[in-house]
């Protein structure tokens, strides 16, 4: 065996590109995008911060109001696209909808935006068709149509309507916008990964990003978000929390929503999510499942404390009690998840462009000799 060779299965630790956009420091608890700590970003306007991720600087006044009138102009689903959506099974998650139809949308801007290239302005035009996709979706499911999309209300209010079928409150929206700016972006994540991969051998935006919705997908990744609240409705009741969490580890099994690859020490946007969580759950059923959630997280550190193991809340644990709250159904959190994510995906495709090479790595042959 040649021992030059470095074996990893799973690159934990290794380094394997650069990045300007996002730095992970999992030791501390610390997320920055551009330079900028998620805690000062979670409050900014969302399409301010969606730049400052693509493109590294805040816009001045003229790129903010170009990026806004992009955004809504390019959000209407087209008629054949609407049509290939009724085409699709209707029992299908919605993210193997998003994953199967990101690459067949026609990547045609109805506008422009001064200084960017045709390919940004490709992956903008599927970030803005993705809450149109999701909430129609959503409509088509019910058995209801579809919503058109409005131009003039702001990004998340039109997917709030268009998904919910009503208006949501401007507190309901801002709440959507924080939650959506801390899931905008996280390094070298899995489905991120996938992304550049995908961009390594030349492919277009359209089938990274489409890879990149497939990997976010699983429950070990952003799938947590549905996996965790649907955890806290099994549980039922706060007193049952410690049995379960005790009885999950018993059986080898995860906690959903804890544990993370990078972070040692809580996340740091659960650190932000769980206050929202808290204000937004003050009755009834969402209190309860709030309460789950707390005592799960307690019960956690209990049972994580005795081996000594660094397992923390993530983004993944509390979010579901903020979405609920939004009145989205938990099949429906990860492809939220993928609306925000997209434009750390469009980041990645454009930053790997610039200096792409093809990732290749080698497997170890166990198999039969010759
Ligand atoms: N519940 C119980 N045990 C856990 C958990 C958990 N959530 N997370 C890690 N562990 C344990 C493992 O069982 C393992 O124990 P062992 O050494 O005794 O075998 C040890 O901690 C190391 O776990 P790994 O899964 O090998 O570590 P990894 O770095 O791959 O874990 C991961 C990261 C996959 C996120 C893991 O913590 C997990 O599966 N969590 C639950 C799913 C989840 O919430 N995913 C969302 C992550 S955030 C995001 O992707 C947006």
């Amino acid at each position: 065996m040649n021992n030059d060779v470095i074996f990893s299965r799973d690159l934990s630790g290794i380094e394997v590109g650069e990045t300007h956009i996002s730095d992970v420091k999992g030791e501390e608890g610390l997320l920055s995008y551009r330079g900028y700590a998620i805690e000062s970003l979670a409050t900014k306007p969302f399409q301010e911060v969606v730049w400052l991720v693509l493109f590294g600087t805040w816009p001045d006044a003229s790129q903010k109001q170009a990026l806004k009138e992009f955004m809504a102009v390019n959000s209407q689903l087209e008629a054949d696209e609407l049509h290939l959506l009724k085409a699709m099974p209707l029992t299908l998650h919605p993210m193997l909808m998003l994953q199967g139809i990101v690459p067949l949308l026609q990547l045609k801007p109805k506008q422009t935006i001064a200084d960017l290239s045709a390919t940004a302005l490709q992956g903008l035009l599927i970030a803005a068709r993705l809450p149109s996709l999701v909430a129609s979706w959503r409509q088509l499911q019910l058995g209801n149509t579809p919503l058109a999309a409005n131009p003039n209300a702001s990004f998340h209010e039109n997917f709030l309507t268009m998904f919910n079928g009503h208006a949501p409150t401007p507190a309901q929206v801002k709440v959507l916008d924080t939650a959506q700016i801390l899931q905008m972006e996280h390094s070298f994540n899995a489905g991120t990964f996938a992304g550049r991969v995908c961009a390594s051998t030349l492919a277009p935006i359209q089938s990274s990003i489409s890879a990149s919705i497939g990997t976010l997908f699983g429950v070990l990744h952003g799938g947590a978000d549905q996996a965790a609240l649907e955890m806290a409705h099994k549980i039922g009741s706060p007193a049952l929390a410690a049995g379960y969490v005790q009885n999950v580890l018993a059986q080898k099994q995860k906690i959903m929503g804890m544990g993370h690859r990078e972070y040692k020490v809580v996340d740091p946007r659960a650190r932000i999510l769980k206050p929202m969580a808290k204000t937004l759950c003050t009755e009834g059923e969402a209190k309860n499942l709030f309460e789950i959630l707390e005592a799960v997280e307690a019960a956690c550190q209990v049972e994580f404390g005795k081996s000594k193991k660094e397992i923390w809340a993530n983004v993944e644990f509390y979010k579901g009690a903020v979405f609920h709250q939004l009145g989205i159904p938990s099949h429906y959190f990860t492809a939220i998840f993928a609306m925000a994510r997209v434009y750390g995906y469009i980041a990645h495709y454009l930053e790997f462009s610039k200096d792409s090479c093809l990732i290749r790595p080698r497997a170890r042959y166990v198999g039969n000799a010759i």
